[in-house]
């Protein structure tokens, strides 16, 4: 993607690369009845990890941090260590297309935000591949939340991310890839905002200013712009969904 390091370097001024909140981990965590007492994790796409840093004081569990922007796990291993959770997180520097674990290894995967990278119905494969049998998958996963949405919303998404369904559908795709779907929530609107996009607001003007003349620069911080004004606009109509399923 053309201006890829302006992304990134927005991405690593904010607290987190997406939306979400350790509220609605901890809610999705909480779904799973009967978690292993030392769960053996993988989270997909953990970028600067908050869910990472949650999950390794929720769970007495071993986690693989897993993304492909090394600043993130960079940043996520100092926070890892002034917290003292160092010794539960092993960042690796892979891409989610390449992942070479044996199959039938992790207890839970956890995916915020990042699934999709893989495509939503083909990351729901090699997650099944990769858990224990009656391991556990939590994802957040862009849907329609609205029976009947705008045609601008429908256009905008055929576009942008034209996976995108209703929450029932996606739950029937769920199922077909041999998932038992345990707990499903929509994100509120302040996951998006107070984590995500006031934060990216906040860093604009700055970048902007930096980067005066540089089109490609100017034109990805324009795109945040857009999309943060859209999500304003239409909130009503689209989200996140939390599903916690089990295979
Ligand atoms: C929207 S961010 C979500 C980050 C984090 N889970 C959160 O909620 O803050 C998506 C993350 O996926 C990572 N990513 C994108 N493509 C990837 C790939 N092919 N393999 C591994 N990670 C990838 C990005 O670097 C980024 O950190």
């Amino acid at each position: 993607m053309e201006g890829i390091e302006y992304l990134y370097e927005l991405c690593e001024a904010l607290p987190r690369c997406g939306p979400g909140d350790n509220e609605f981990t901890r809610c999705a965590f909480f779904a799973i009845a009967n978690p292993p007492k030392y769960p053996f994790i993988l989270d997909i796409g953990c970028g600067p990890g908050v869910q990472t840093l949650e999950l390794a004081k929720i769970s007495n569990g071993k986690i693989i941090a897993l993304d492909n922007h090394q600043a993130s796990l960079d940043k996520l291993m100092e926070q890892a260590r002034n917290e003292g959770l160092e010794e539960k997180i092993i960042p690796k520097n892979l891409s989610m297309l390449d992942m070479n674990f044996e199959e039938n290894t992790f207890d839970i995967i956890w995916s915020e935000g990042a699934l999709y990278f893989m495509g939503f119905q083909n990351g729901l494969k090699r997650c099944h591949q990769l858990l224990k049998n009656k391991g556990y998958l939590a994802v957040t996963e862009l849907v329609y939340t609205a029976d009947n949405p705008p045609d601008t919303v429908v256009q905008f998404f055929e576009d942008e991310y034209p996976d995108i369904k209703n929450i029932e559908g996606k739950i029937k795709v769920i199922q077909q890839e041999g998932f038992n779907l345990i707990s499903n929530f929509t994100l509120p609107e302040s996951a998006w905002l107070n984590n995500y996009y006031l934060p990216i607001e906040k860093e604009l003007p700055r970048l902007n200013k930096k980067y005066q003349g540089n089109e490609t620069a100017l034109g990805v911080f324009e795109s945040f712009r857009n999309e943060i004004n859209f999500y304003r606009e239409h909130s009503k109509s689209y989200g996140y969904e939390f599903f916690v399923m089990q295979k």
